[in-house]
C-alpha cells in the first residue's frame, strides 16, 4: 500500500492550523503528500458552523467516492467539527470513510492511519473530548510543504507562506454564543500550558518562521481554565513578543467581552505585536445581543474600540456579523449598520443566521424570511465594500512593510508579481522587477518570507497593489 494523502480543509483558522499539524506528523510517519488524483488516502478536515460548509462535506465525499470506483483500496479520514458531530454515521453513509476523529482525537489521527493502512478491514472513530488540552507530539518539520485549504469560511485568505506559523494556545469553548454549534464541536475550553506555548512558538521562529498567529476560538479567556498555570492572555502575548527573532505577532480569536485592558494596551507596548484585530461584533443592536447571549453591549464595543485606537492609532479592526437572526428587526439591523458607520471596520466576514442543531436559537422566533435576511446581508456587504474601498484608498502613496508569502495568484498581471500582507495583515501584490534587481532573480533565494520595504501604488478593491521602495531584509 502506497502511504500517500491529501488533505482538504474547510473552516477557520484553528483547522488550518490542525491541517498542518497532521500534515507535518503524517510526513515525519514516512507519509507523502500529493495531490489528489495520487493520493491513496484522503483527509477531509470539517467544519460545521453553518449549513453550507457542512453541505459541503458531503459533496465533497460524494465526489472523493469517484475516485474510488478505479483505486478500490483508496481510503478516507474526516476530521474536525462536522466528525465530531456526525461521528460514526459518516462510516454507514460512506463506507470508504475508516477514520473520524474529532478535534480532541487529531493528536492519535496519524498512528491510526498508520494501523489502517496496515489492516484493510479496521475502522476507528477518536470522538472523546479530554479533560485538558491534548498535548501533540512535537513534529516540527522545516520542510514539510504547507496546506493550502480549498476553502475558507471564515479566516478570509486562506494560503500562508512558510514564514508564518500558528501555534494554538487552547482548544475548545464555553461561551455558548446561541447561535453557535463551536462549543458541542470542539467541547469546553482548555488552555494549553505557557511553556508548550513557548516551547513551539521559540522552534518555529528557529526553524524560520517570521510571524507566528496564536489561535484559539476565544484567546482573551486563555488561562481563565485551569490549563494556563496562572499565566493569562496578556501576559502569554508578553512572554511570545519577547522571543528573538519574531517579527509579527497575531492573534485570533478574541471575544469582546473578555478582552482585558493589559491586551489593549500591549498594542501600544509590543513592537512586533501587530496593528491589527479581529475583533467579531455579530450585530449591532443591543436587544440581538442580549438574545445572542454575547454579554456585551454596543457602549461597551465602542469603548474597547476607543481604547485600541488610543494605545495604537493605525490598528485595522475587522469582524465578523450575522445578518437574520430570530427576530431581528429593520430596526435591529439598522443598528448594525450604524455600527460599522461608526467603528469603520477594514472588512468583515458577514453571514446571514444559520440554525445549527442543538443551539439554543434554534428554539428562538420569529425566524428571518431568507429574502429578506439576503437582502440585508447584502446591503451590509455593499456599505462595507464602500468603507474598505475608502481605507484602502488612504494607503496609495504611503510606504509599508510587506512580508511576502508566494507568487500573486493575479495571473494576468505577469509573473513578477508577488503576494504578501502588510503589518496589519492587508493583501498587498508586489511588483518585485521594477525597482532594480527583479524577482526572482534579484533575490538570492526564494523571496517567500522575505520583508520588503514597499510603496503602495494603488489601492484595489479588496487589495493594494505596491512596489518595491527598499532592500529587503
Ligand atoms: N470564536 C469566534 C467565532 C467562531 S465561528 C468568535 O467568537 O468570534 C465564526 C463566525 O461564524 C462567528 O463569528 C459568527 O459570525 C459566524 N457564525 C457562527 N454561528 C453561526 C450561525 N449559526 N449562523 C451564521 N453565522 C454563524
Ligand atoms: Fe461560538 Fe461564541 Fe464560542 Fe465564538 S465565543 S466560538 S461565537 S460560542
Ligand atoms: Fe468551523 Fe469548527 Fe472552526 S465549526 S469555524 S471548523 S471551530
Amino acid at each position: 500500500m502506497d502511504k500517500t494523502f491529501h488533505i482538504i480543509t474547510f473552516g477557520c483558522q484553528m483547522n488550518v492550523g490542525d491541517s498542518d499539524w497532521l500534515t507535518r506528523a503524517l510526513v515525519a510517519r514516512g507519509w507523502r503528500q500529493t495531490t489528489e488524483e495520487h493520493a491513496w488516502c484522503f483527509v477531509v478536515n470539517t467544519c460545521s458552523v453553518r449549513e453550507k460548509p457542512e453541505q459541503k462535506v458531503y459533496s465533497e465525499l460524494g465526489r472523493l467516492a469517484a475516485y474510488r470506483r478505479g483505486k478500490p483500496g483508496l481510503l478516507a479520514a474526516v476530521g474536525g467539527c462536522v466528525a465530531q458531530q456526525i461521528g460514526q454515521g459518516f462510516f454507514e453513509r460512506f463506507p470508504f470513510v475508516r477514520l473520524v476523529f474529532g478535534t480532541d482525537g487529531i493528536a492519535a489521527a496519524p498512528d491510526a492511519l498508520d494501523r489502517l493502512a496496515a489492516e484493510p478491514d479496521a475502522r476507528v472513530a477518536l470522538l472523546d473530548f479530554l479533560p485538558a488540552y491534548p498535548e501533540r507530539e512535537d513534529v516540527l518539520h522545516p520542510h514539510a510543504p504547507h496546506p493550502a485549504p480549498a476553502f475558507d469560511a471564515d479566516a478570509g485568505e486562506p494560503d500562508a507562506g512558510p514564514a508564518q506559523a500558528f501555534v494554538n494556545i487552547m482548544q475548545g469553548c464555553d461561551n455558548f454564543c446561541a447561535y453557535c454549534i463551536v462549543p458541542h464541536t470542539r467541547g469546553r475550553q482548555k488552555s494549553r500550558a505557557p511553556q508548550a506555548v513557548l516551547d513551539e512558538c521559540r522552534a518555529r521562529v528557529e526553524q524560520g518562521a517570521r510571524e507566528i498567529t496564536l489561535l484559539g476560538q476565544n484567546v482573551n479567556s486563555y488561562g481563565l481554565d485551569s490549563g494556563g498555570c496562572g499565566v493569562g492572555f496578556a501576559e502569554l502575548l508578553r512572554r511570545v513578543a519577547a522571543i528573538p527573532g519574531l517579527v509579527r505577532l497575531r492573534f485570533t480569536t478574541s471575544h469582546p467581552k473578555d478582552i482585558d485592558p493589559a491586551v489593549i494596551r500591549a498594542f501600544g507596548e509590543l513592537a512586533n505585536l501587530c496593528p491589527a484585530l479581529h475583533l467579531p461584533l455579530q450585530a449591532g443592536s443591543d436587544a440581538v445581543l442580549a438574545r445572542m447571549g454575547r454579554k456585551y453591549d454596543r457602549t461597551r464595543y465602542l469603548g474597547i474600540v476607543e481604547g485600541l485606537r488610543a494605545a495604537r492609532p493605525d490598528i485595522a479592526l475587522t469582524t465578523d456579523l450575522i445578518v437574520g437572526f430570530p427576530g431581528e428587526t429593520e430596526d435591529d439591523f439598522a443598528q448594525t449598520l450604524d455600527m460599522m458607520e461608526r467603528v469603520r471596520f477594514e472588512s468583515s466576514f458577514s453571514f446571514r443566521y444559520s440554525d445549527r442543531p442543538g443551539t439554543a436559537s434554534v428554539r428562538m422566533t420569529p425566524k428571518i424570511d431568507e429574502t429578506v435576511a439576503q437582502a440585508r446581508l447584502l446591503r451590509l456587504q455593499s456599505l462595507q465594500n464602500d468603507i474598505t474601498k475608502e481605507t484602502l484608498k488612504r494607503l496609495e502613496g504611503s510606504e509599508a512593510v510587506v512580508l511576502l508569502e508566494a507568487k500573486s495568484r493575479k495571473q494576468d498581471e505577469g509573473p513578477s508579481f508577488w503576494r504578501g500582507r502588510d503589518e496589519a495583515g492587508r493583501v498587498v501584490n508586489l511588483r518585485l522587477d521594477d525597482a532594480g534587481g527583479g524577482a526572482p532573480d534579484g533575490f538570492r533565494r526564494d523571496p517567500a518570507g522575505l520583508l520588503v520595504r514597499a510603496r503602495i501604488v494603488e489601492a484595489k478593491n479588496h487589495s493594494l497593489v505596491g512596489e518595491r521602495a527598499g532592500q529587503p531584509w
